[in-house]
């Protein structure tokens, strides 16, 4: 994997093209235009009030307070968010989104993304569309929709965890700041009144839902002791599963970018203390020393997984699987025998947490990635469902104690609410 470019940046452009496709439509991309224009000439900080609000997107603002820390992107700018002031009832309560985008395990990788908005401030759009768990229409977003939202845009490369001890000393300039990027961002949000929180939810998806399992009880920590703290990450259940081959390719990768940003200091110590830190950065692992109440979605047949971890392009050199990894649909029997045993080491890697008592979890039998940032995954008339409720509804189950929420679905293809993504598609 070392030698292939960031498999992160190919599946975005898939996801992207899949966007363009179904999703939006000119109207929305005349909007944005429309929008930049108005963005331009007025100061976008007034601009950051929900409740005024004219439309979804909302604006990117930098963090000048990292400058005093250094709490920089991979190329050394700025890192970023997009915040959209609670109203009414909801108005003390916080619901922060980090950002995923893989991560990279070599100088090469980072490297290249230092031009793109995965390491760069300078690339990032300067605004972006609140839909789904950041929408603030309660019929896309019933429980959260009135809360402070935060989308925080991921810049470092490494979950929110790289440290700046394992920076190069020798010419090659990569800023490894995460860990601090996090803690630069706690500050910014206290400071604009998380501090006084009364309910606040930590949720990401991809590699912002391990960044969410990595800082979730730091998180709890700085919130009111009174306060309700809860954490949810979305497709941030990495597997340390062999690939079709047999290679330990994730195991791999994972020790790569541990090494290379010096992430071990981000994890728990009663792990590294009794392994490997690339071992400790796995979710089952994690998860084992959090103390903070925990939702995990994640589907059983993660896209991004099945074609990074179970089959990665260099693992399949006859293209056996060329198509059935893009598209479940194009799968013949024996392939989806294989997507089964995967299906049936994530449900084994999480058989321990399933007995927590104040956890959750929703585990559909869908072939996607992350499912909260869009209102059709997260919570429409044809959004997923398992037991008849969407995502949305089973975490604000389990959110506000309305009932125990453990879901898991049916193996594939028992479930018709499914939204499967077709990457052979164009
Ligand atoms: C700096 O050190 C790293 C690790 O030893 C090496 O891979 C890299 O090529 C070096 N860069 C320069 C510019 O010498
Ligand atoms: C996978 O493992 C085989 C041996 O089992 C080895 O020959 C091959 O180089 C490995 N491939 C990759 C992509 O790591
Ligand atoms: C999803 O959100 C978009 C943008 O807010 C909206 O136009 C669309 O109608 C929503 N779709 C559903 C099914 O709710
Ligand atoms: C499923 O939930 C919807 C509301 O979200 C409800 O209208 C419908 O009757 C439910 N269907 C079943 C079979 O329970």
């Amino acid at each position: 994997m070392a030698t292939n470019p960031d498999p992160w940046l190919r599946a975005l452009t898939w996801w992207r093209k899949g966007a363009k496709r179904g999703w939006a439509t000119a109207t929305v991309g005349f909007t944005i235009v429309i929008f930049i224009a108005f963005t331009l000439f007025s100061d976008s900080r007034n601009y950051t009030d929900g409740v005024h609000s004219t439309d979804d997107l909302v604006p990117l603002t930098l963090l000048q307070r990292a400058q005093a820390t250094g709490a920089f992107c991979l190329d050394g700018s700025l890192p970023g968010y997009h915040f959209q002031e609670g109203f009414g009832s909801g108005s003390a309560n916080w619901l922060l989104h980090l950002e995923g985008g893989g991560w990279c395990n070599s100088i090469q990788t980072c490297n290249a993304r230092k031009g793109t908005a995965l390491g760069s401030s300078k690339y990032m759009g300067r605004v972006v569309r609140f839909d789904g768990i950041l929408s603030r229409h309660p019929s896309q977003n019933p429980d959260f929709y009135n809360w402070n939202r935060v989308k925080i845009r991921y810049c470092d490369g490494a979950s929110f965890a790289g440290h700046p001890e394992s920076e190069f000393k020798n010419g090659t300039e990569l800023f490894f700041r995460g860990q601090l990027i996090w803690e630069a961002i706690m500050n910014e949000l206290l400071s604009l009144g998380m501090s006084k929180a009364k309910q606040a939810l930590l949720s990401g998806c991809s590699a912002g839902g391990l960044a969410t399992f990595i800082h979730c009880d730091d998180f709890r920590d700085h919130l009111p002791k009174d306060a309700t703290v809860k954490c949810f990450a979305d497709a941030g259940f990495f597997l340390d599963e062999p690939d079709v081959l047999g290679n330990l390719t994730m195991l791999a990768f994972y020790h790569d970018v541990v090494k290379l940003q010096g992430v071990a200091k981000s994890l728990h110590k009663n792990c590294v203390g009794i392994m490997e830190p690339f071992k400790c950065i796995f979710p089952q692992e994690i998860i084992k020393n959090v103390k903070t109440p925990f939702f995990i979605v994640n589907p059983a047949y993660d896209s991004w997984q099945i074609q990074n971890i179970l089959v990665p392009v260099a693992s399949d050199p006859k293209g056996y699987w060329s198509s059935c990894r893009l598209s479940i649909q194009k799968c013949d029997s024996t392939q989806i025998q294989r997507l089964q045993g995967f299906r049936d080491s994530m449900l084994k890697a999480l058989s321990m947490f399933q007995e927590n008592k104040e956890g959750g979890m929703f585990i559909n039998s869908c072939f996607v990635h992350c499912q909260t940032l869009m209102n059709e995954t997260w919570h429409s008339p044809n959004s997923p469902r398992i037991n008849n409720k969407t995502i949305a509804e089973s975490v604000g189950d389990w959110y506000f104690d309305r009932e125990v929420s453990k879901q898991i679905d049916c193996p594939y293809p028992c479930n018709p609410t499914c939204y499967n993504m077709d990457y052979t598609r164009d």
